[in-house]
């Protein structure tokens, strides 16, 4: 070798080694890296069962076992318009650049899926590719899927061809450039998606191996709850440390002890993933209550149970924006306590005092009640403004249950004004929302 190609090659070397380091540090840990352990091949793991159904489903047929694991993995949320027929898409998913719609993955030759194959089917999920070849971009979260095993993957399709197809075309995505450039997704997906399926560690339980499989693999908790990195990928050195979500925040859910999980029992988080309530830490809305109603509360106990032996070994990660604890139960009238908001308070007396009444305890539901919430606790009253302005209406197991919109009753102003009276009087420390604040929330989250 020359003088001259000896420099080219070591100068090329760097360079490569350069780019590898560059992604390494952008890309981060993976999901399960915290936890360390040996990993073994599916195959090759004799202490349990991690992937797949629970026990009673085991003799199932394909598409009823197809159709617990697209419940947890909850497929239907993102791929129905409110109104519409389930699976038959048209969800906006209302992003900075632009917006990009959920498509109809209903078993309709023209407009669905119907000429899928079942590598066609696998490469969608597990790889974020289409049937025509071009990338899915990762609104569709196949970071999280690609862990699912085949067999379960397979058994989603069986159960979405079950289904009557329906004809129903997507809108045309708005997305301005370069985010319209999907081939750059080919570049996105050989940097942060992993590409690889579940593989169990054997130096934890079977259970935890399971809530491993449910969490990662199919239910995306992080999808929501970790925040992301400069690739928009989630960034796992902050992992479930809490990230907004559709302009809903999604609190913190490592196991911190002051703002994430680490103070909850375990009956705390059962109740919340199967019912949308703990007492004392309020109740799921906004996209977490959808993804009770139709994901988390269809888990078969063992599975819950999974879950919170899982997401008890997350390492603690705090959320310095949030008070060290929640403020107590306020005083049962209205001329005690924060009154200094005289416009959000009138607004609070007229439209929300019948539900919550003044001390945050509600009168109607123990679900309605507002005291020890990280909604109201927020500084930044995301979900309180968000709940004012949408509502939220959810089939529960214990029966309907319902706050209205008040989005086209009330002024921006209006409602910053109640926002900031509701974490006044019953969090730890009252938000300066504004009016412009509420409209940009408006765009955020309006169809
Ligand atoms: C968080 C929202 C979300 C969830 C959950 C979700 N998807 Fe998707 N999916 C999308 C979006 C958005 C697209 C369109 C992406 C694009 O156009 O690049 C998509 C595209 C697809 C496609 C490609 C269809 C085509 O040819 O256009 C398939 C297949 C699919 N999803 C199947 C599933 C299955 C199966 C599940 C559950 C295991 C699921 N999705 C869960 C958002 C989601
Ligand atoms: C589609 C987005 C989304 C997904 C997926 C999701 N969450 Fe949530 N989660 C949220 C939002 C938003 C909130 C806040 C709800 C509220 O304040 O009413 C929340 C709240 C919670 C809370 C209450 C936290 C607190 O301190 O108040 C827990 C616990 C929780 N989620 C656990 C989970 C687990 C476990 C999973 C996966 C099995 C999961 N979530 C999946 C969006 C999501
Ligand atoms: C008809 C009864 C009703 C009225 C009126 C009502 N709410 Fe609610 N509210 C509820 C119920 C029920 C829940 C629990 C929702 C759930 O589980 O998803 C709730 C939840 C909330 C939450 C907690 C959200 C969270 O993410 O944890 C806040 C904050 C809230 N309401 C504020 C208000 C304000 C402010 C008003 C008046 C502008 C109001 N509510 C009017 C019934 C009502």
């Amino acid at each position: 070798m020359s003088g001259k190609m000896r420099i080219l090659t070591s100068v090329a070397a760097i360079a490569i080694v350069a780019a590898g380091l560059g992604v390494w540090i952008i890309r981060g840990p993976g999901p399960l890296d915290f936890a360390g352990g040996t990993k073994v091949a599916l195959a090759d793991y004799r202490a349990g069962k991690p992937t797949g159904v629970p026990a009673k489903l085991e003799k199932a047929s394909l598409v009823e076992r197809g159709e617990y694991l697209a419940k947890a993995a909850d497929c239907m949320v993102c791929h129905t318009k409110p109104g519409e027929k389930d699976y038959s898409g048209g969800l906006a998913f209302k992003l900075p650049f632009g917006t990009l719609y959920s498509t109809n993955v209903t078993p309709d030759k023209d407009t669905g899926i119907g000429n899928y194959s079942d590598q066609d089917f696998l490469n969608a999920v597990q790889h974020g590719q289409r049937r025509d070849g071009a990338r899915l971009y990762p609104a569709m979260p196949y970071t999280s899927y690609t862990y699912m095993t085949d067999e379960d993957v397979l058994a989603v399709k069986a159960y979405l061809f079950s289904l009557p197809p329906v004809r129903a075309k997507a809108p045309e995505n708005t997305l301005s450039f370069p985010f319209n450039q999907r081939w750059a997704m080919i570049v996105w997906s050989a940097v942060f998606n992993p590409d690889t399926r579940f593989a169990p560690d054997t130096s934890k339980s079977p259970e935890w191996n399971r809530g491993a499989y449910l969490v990662e693999a199919l239910a995306h908790c992080g999808e929501c709850h970790t925040p992301r990195n400069l690739g928009f990928a989630l960034d796992n050195r902050k992992r479930f440390a809490g990230a907004i979500t559709a302009g809903w925040r999604a609190f913190n859910i490592s196991s911190d002890k002051a703002t994430g999980l680490g103070n909850w029992s375990d009956q705390d988080l059962i109740s919340y993933l199967s019912l949308g309530h703990a007492p004392g830490h309020g109740s799921a809305s906004g996209p977490m209550g959808e993804a009770v109603d139709h994901s988390f509360s269809q888990f078969a106990p063992e599975d819950i149970s999974s879950i919170v032996a899982y997401l008890r070994s997350v390492p603690p990660v705090p959320s310095p924006d949030l008070p060290a604890t929640t403020a107590p139960v306020a005083p049962a009238s209205h001329k005690d306590g924060v009154t200094a908001d005289a416009r959000g308070k009138k607004v609070f007396a007229s439209a929300c005092t019948s539900c919550h009444g003044w001390s945050g305890e509600s009168p109607v539901s123990p679900m309605a009640t507002l005291t020890g919430t990280w909604a109201v606790n927020d500084p930044a009253a995301t979900n309180v403004a968000q709940i004012v302005l949408s509502g939220t209406k959810r089939h529960t197991p214990a029966g309907a249950l319902s706050m209205p919109a008040f989005g086209s009753a009330y002024t921006d102003d209006e409602i910053a004004a109640v926002a900031n009276y509701v974490t006044g009087r019953f969090g730890a420390k009252g938000s300066k929302l504004t009016g412009k604040d509420i409209a940009e929330m408006r765009e955020q989250t309006a169809d």
